[in-house]
């Protein structure tokens, strides 16, 4: 970084800025306004420029849109009094990188200096191709080229194609919703509607009125017109009922009669409505597995499976990570109209090597809080959230000796008939854990419970329970 343009009426502070800039290694160039200021970067392109609030003619905020029009990768720090609050919101919210209070510190326009000169070093690293070129067209594009993708994909083409029941089966934020909209969008029926009703979120009583509808006085509070339900709304396209899992059983034994018989029947009506409307739900939870616990009806379970989709998680398709978090620059750039240029090699890396509890979803919420906080156009480490950046289980090391011997103990588990794995395996970690931590934390219980998360009391029953009595 070398050119660095002052925008000061005051010539005091531009004098002050002339001396500093040049002891520092830097080219200074003044503008006693935003009109000679505007020429310059035309002439000059500098890479920052200090740029007053309040000057004679264009007003800095006026000045500070104009130069992100002439070259958005100019950053531009503006200069105005600690007081003039409102001013710096709407600076920073024009895509100003930082603002500098009045009276000016030097050492704060030092550090300002090396932010700046360091984005300019890893922007040659960036790879993203931001002109928001990204395809447009497709509504709900899936990224990912792992072949984990490909198979959902394949499986997406084939769904789209006819009309049977699908299961969507996935962690939280693994695209279940996406990929039920892409089959339906790809589907015969695209240009009816597609209408997602989330099972986990409405009260049971509710649910059932806003599936199936109801007829007028079917309970009271039931509007005079009646209403016709989701089923019926979503007829010749699709219904998506999204944590399947969660139906009472009643309302499970409603729905598979519907599945069976292609019919419905308002709330307090009698009459059969005939409904062509395609199903796919999806559940975060293991459906067979609660099929089989008894938690879920095994009859309706076998009508919704038809055909399973199983969701990857994000962790076993890293590969995947760096489009991903390309697409939602993309996708803010255009959004929020900014011109985020990409993020860094390490920042890439951190991201890589991170699990992902909340999938894609939480990848996304990251990106987006990135930018937001980054200030600027390059996404650095610093703008992660502190567990992605210091994960304390940082190479997934545990993960792959858990890998690595689980299926010897599942397997001799079954050969043993046992029933409470889940529970011994709990156990073992605790009995090396517990221990562990305590003594780590000088026997501070308070301490330790903080640490591992859990009340003071569920730690003082875990100690019991392993009979260990800390020293
Ligand atoms: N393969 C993908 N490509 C692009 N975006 C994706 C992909 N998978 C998920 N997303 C995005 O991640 C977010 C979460 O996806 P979605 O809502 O479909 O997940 P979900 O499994 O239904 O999550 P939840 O369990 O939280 O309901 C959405 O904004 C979606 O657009
Ligand atoms: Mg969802």
């Amino acid at each position: 970084m070398k050119n660095i343009l002052i925008v000061d009426d005051d010539e005091k502070i531009c004098w002050a800025f002339e001396q500093f800039l040049t002891d520092e290694g830097y080219n200074p160039i003044i503008a006693n306004n935003a009109e000679e200021g505007l020429r310059q970067i035309e002439n000059n392109r500098p890479d920052l420029v200090m740029l007053d609030i309040r000057l004679p003619g264009i007003s800095g905020l006026d000045a500070l849109q104009e130069i992100k029009k002439i070259d958005p990768q100019i950053q531009i720090v503006i200069m105005t009094a600690y007081d003039n609050v409102e001013m710096t919101i709407t600076a920073m919210r024009l895509q100003a990188f930082d603002f500098l209070p009045k009276p000016i510190d030097l050492d704060q326009v030092k550090t300002i200096l090396n932010r700046v000169s360091r984005l300019k070093t890893v922007r040659k690293e960036l790879t993203l191709d931001w002109k928001g070129q990204a395809d447009q067209t497709q509504k709900y594009q899936l990224i990912g080229k792992s072949s984990q993708m490909q198979e959902v994909y394949k499986m997406i083409g084939i769904m789209a194609s006819n009309n049977d029941t699908v299961l969507i089966e996935g962690e939280n934020g693994t695209g279940k919703e996406l990929v039920a909209r892409a089959i339906h969008h790809n589907s015969l029926r695209q240009d009816d509607r597609f209408v997602a009703v989330n099972c986990g979120a409405i009260p049971d009583e509710l649910l059932e009125s806003e599936l199936f509808g109801y007829v007028p006085g079917a309970f009271t509070g039931a509007s005079v017109q009646g209403k016709p339900g989701k089923f019926e709304l979503a007829d010749g396209g699709t219904i998506f009922l999204d944590e399947v899992s969660n139906m009472s059983v009643a309302l499970q034994v409603k729905l598979q009669r519907t599945l069976q018989e292609g019919e419905i029947e308002r709330l307090g009506g009698t009459e059969t409505i005939k409904i062509n409307t395609r199903i796919i739900a999806a559940t975060n939870q293991n459906l067979s597995e609660s099929a089989q616990r008894g938690g879920f009806r095994e009859d309706l379970y076998y009508r919704l499976n038809q055909v399973l989709i199983k969701l990857p998680l994000l962790r076993d398709r890293v590969d995947d990570i760096p489009p991903l978090v390309e697409h939602f620059l993309n996708q803010i750039n255009r959004e929020l109209n900014q011109t985020v240029q990409g993020v860094s090699h390490e920042t890439m890396k951190i991201l890589q090597n991170y699990g992902w509890p909340g999938n894609v979803r939480e990848l996304e919420n990251t990106v987006k809080s990135a930018v937001v906080l980054s200030r600027s156009d390059v996404i650095l480490p610093e703008h992660l959230p502190t567990r992605i950046q210091d994960p304390v289980l940082t190479d997934n090391a545990l993960q792959m000796d858990l890998k690595s011997i689980l299926p010897t103990i599942v397997k001799r588990a079954i050969e043993l008939e046992k029933d409470s794995l889940y529970d011994e395996l709990i156990n073992i970690l605790d009995a090396e854990l517990i221990p562990t931590v305590i003594k780590t934390c000088n026997q501070n219980q308070t301490q330790a419970a903080k640490l591992l998360g859990v009340s003071r009391t569920t730690l003082i029953q875990k100690m019991k329970k392993l009979k260990y009595k800390g020293s």
